[in-house]
């Protein structure tokens, strides 16, 4: 049991997000899920009683919004004891040198200022509780790059490291942050990801799934479900020791 723990997840209408959501509302937190587009009809799917789960509409990019979505947790539950920094979106597949630089500071807003405003909009409300944490949802691309993934990488690597000095910055507050790191996992972004793959392949969208899957050394896709279980230890007693930490999971496909 968690004790009536209040959480926020952003990005959580669809994909991991909604996962993460899933799996905590299951242990017992009450959840705030905010997105950009869908969070009150998600929120309002998973806890139809609409007691444990709330969505707030917020663009993490904006920084009032950001201030509001915290408020309306603690409108909704009273407290604030997790944040889970999930909304992100996927870079554009260019290589760096040709990237157009509009697309390439997007991504850099979404991806790493966002949970920068978000973490900055909670931290106030968060000081004080005990067994508090923050979990930052980044890539197996922040972890090693790759062609054509320059934005997104860059994004990625720098909220780890973000990660790590809120991480010895909030230790005296007794909030811990950590990152999971995904790779591959089946949601819209990686099917886009997949489309585009096909595209500059000349190959069907299956073809280049099935060329995907074929790299991971588990040898299938992860699945919310995945990140939702690591997330839920993370944000858990289980983890009290646990900060500045990055924990991978992409089946293995690093160690190739
Ligand atoms: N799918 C993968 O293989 C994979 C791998 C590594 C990392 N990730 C990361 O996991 C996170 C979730 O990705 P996903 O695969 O579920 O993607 P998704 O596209 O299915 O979902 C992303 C969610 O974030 C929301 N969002 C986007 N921009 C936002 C903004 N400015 N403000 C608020 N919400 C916003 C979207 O509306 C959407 O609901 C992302 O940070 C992504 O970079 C995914």
């Amino acid at each position: 049991m968690t004790d009536d723990r209040v959480v926020l997840v952003t990005g959580a209408a669809r994909g991991l997000g909604e996962g993460i959501a899933i799996r905590l509302l299951r242990d017992g937190w009450r959840v705030v899920l905010a997105d950009v587009d869908g969070a009150s009809t998600t929120a309002r799917r998973l806890d139809p009683g609409s007691d444990h789960a709330v969505g707030v509409e917020v663009d993490v990019t904006d920084e009032q919004a950001c201030a509001r979505a915290v408020a309306a947790a603690i409108d909704a539950f009273g407290r604030l004891d997790g944040l889970v920094n999930n909304a992100g979106i996927g870079g554009p597949s260019t290589p760096a040198h040709l990237t157009d630089p509009a697309d390439f500071r997007r991504v850099l807003e979404v991806n790493l200022v966002g949970p920068f405003l978000m973490t900055r909009a909670a931290v106030p409300a968060m000081q004080g509780r005990p067994g508090a944490a923050i979990v930052n949802i980044t890539s197996v691309l922040g972890q090693r790059g790759e062609a054509r993934s320059g934005a997104y990488s860059a994004s990625k690597g720098g909220l780890g490291l973000l990660g790590q000095c809120l991480a010895l910055e909030l230790a005296p507050d007794g909030i811990r942050v950590n990152s999971v790191a995904p790779g591959n996992m089946l949601t819209g972004m990686h099917r886009d990801h997949v489309q585009s793959i096909a595209d500059r392949q000349g190959w069907s969208y299956d073809e280049a799934l099935a060329g995907v899957r074929a790299t991971v050394p588990l040898g299938r896709h992860g699945t919310p479900d995945d990140i939702g279980d690591v997330v839920a230890w993370l944000l858990s007693p289980d983890a009290s020791y646990v900060t500045g930490q990055t924990v991978a999971v992409n089946g293995g496909i690093l160690l190739t």
